[in-house]
């Protein structure tokens, strides 16, 4: 399947076909790349799929050079990335030169960064191997590397000149990392396509291992994402939606210190405490809440949050980066396959909560 992200110019293809790693030299060189590439991977994913692209680019004409860095989130660094323009610069790379960007979110994003300032820019590709960079970071332009002082602080936003999908990678993938990028798939369906939702319910026992169902659910993701960058590409409003469930869980997140709870696990409670604070406010019907909780709870991620106060929460909602003017929006379902945005003041967050607000000083 073929899905186009249309950014006039700068619009490209997500192709999605098992076993398309077989075939990527011929991929690459139908995008008009030719020359020198850098096929830029981290330990792990290189050593399994590594050596099959640089093969495949040289079959078709390229001259490829493979770049590693050490595989975890505490490499997507400034310091990392200069690395990677270390080996560029070794290898001569040219304006025209690609970079390949081999693996999960994190390289993704840290390629895709180094593409983005590289000689001011040079054209790059994205072979995303886990369920969530498949259906969410590699798609959109997100490029970015952190900072001590907080996640993805230093980016841009960067489109590839394609996404090349082959569902069948998924099968060497932790199920625990399949099951973080199944919260991606399950937030498409709440916030865009209640019949997809549906077909998700239905297929919650298959979903975890490659099949039918899960490219199914890979497309249908792709489809949706690709509609809503391509309307915002620089989240001037319709692309916050895609932030369901991402208040909640960048605290959560945040709160326990990045290392508790996966990217894609936080987001799976914080979608359940967004649908229920939808029904709260009287958004959303119980019923759509219970079904967002059942279809991620049957899917094995978790649905409740951590201990955490009040207090934690909203200190921490308020400092992220989405918020504007101190005031924190969330995106709220008003049925399965809607949703909309809205401001939620501090006292409906604190009776959410079930506490109350903190009592005004008395006059001096
Ligand atoms: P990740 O890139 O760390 O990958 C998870 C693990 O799976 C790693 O150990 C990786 O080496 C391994 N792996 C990858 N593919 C594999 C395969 N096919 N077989 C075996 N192992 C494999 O994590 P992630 O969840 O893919 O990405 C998280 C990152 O994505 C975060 O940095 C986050 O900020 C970013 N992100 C970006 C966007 C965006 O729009 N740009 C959106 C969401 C998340
Ligand atoms: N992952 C959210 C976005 O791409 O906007």
């Amino acid at each position: 399947m073929e899905i186009k992200v249309d950014m006039g110019e700068r619009s490209y293809p997500i192709v999605i076909k098992n076993g398309l790693i077989d075939e990527i030299g011929g991929c690459i060189s139908s995008l008009g790349l030719e020359g020198k590439a850098a096929v830029v991977t981290n330990s792990l994913v290189g050593g399994l799929y590594g050596e099959k692209v640089v093969e495949g680019l040289m079959s078709a004409g390229l001259d490829p050079v493979l770049i590693k860095v050490p595989d975890g989130e505490e490499y997507k660094t400034l310091k990392e990335a200069s690395v990677i323009y270390d080996g560029l610069i070794e290898h001569r790379m040219e304006r025209s030169s690609a970079i390949i960007a081999l693996g999960g979110g994190v390289i993704g994003d840290m390629a895709g960064f180094v593409a983005a300032t590289y000689l001011r820019g040079v054209p790059y590709v994205q072979i995303p191997t886990t369920l969530l960079a498949q259906v969410d970071s590699s798609i959109g332009g997100k490029t970015a590397v952190n900072h001590p002082k907080g996640k993805n602080l230093i980016g841009s936003f960067y489109q590839p000149k394609a996404v090349f999908i082959d569902p069948q990678v998924l099968s060497t993938l932790d199920p625990v990392e399949v099951r973080a990028g199944l919260a991606e798939v399950v937030k498409y369906g709440v916030i865009q396509d209640g019949i997809f939702f549906k077909f998700l319910e239905e297929n919650r026992d298959t979903l975890l291992q490659p099949g039918p169902e899960l490219t199914r659910a890979i497309e249908r993701s792709c489809e949706i994402k690709a509609s809503i960058v391509s309307a915002d590409e620089k989240e001037s409003g319709l692309r916050s939606i895609l932030n369901f469930g991402h208040t909640f869980g960048h605290a959560i997140e945040s709160l326990t210190g990045y290392g508790r709870f996966k990217h894609g696990e936080a987001v799976s409670i914080g979608m359940c405490m967004a649908s229920r604070l939808s029904v709260k406010i009287g958004f959303a019907s119980p019923e759509a809440e219970e079904r967002i909780r059942g279809l991620v709870s049957s899917l094995g991620l978790p649905a409740e949050p951590p201990d955490l106060s009040a207090d934690d929460f909203i200190g921490s909602m308020r400092l992220d980066k989405k918020v504007a003017n101190g005031r924190i929006r969330f995106v709220l379902v008003t049925d399965l396959g809607k949703v909309m945005l809205k401001e939620v003041d501090e006292k409906t967050l604190r009776g959410f909560f079930g506490e109350a607000e903190p009592a005004a000083m008395p006059p001096l």
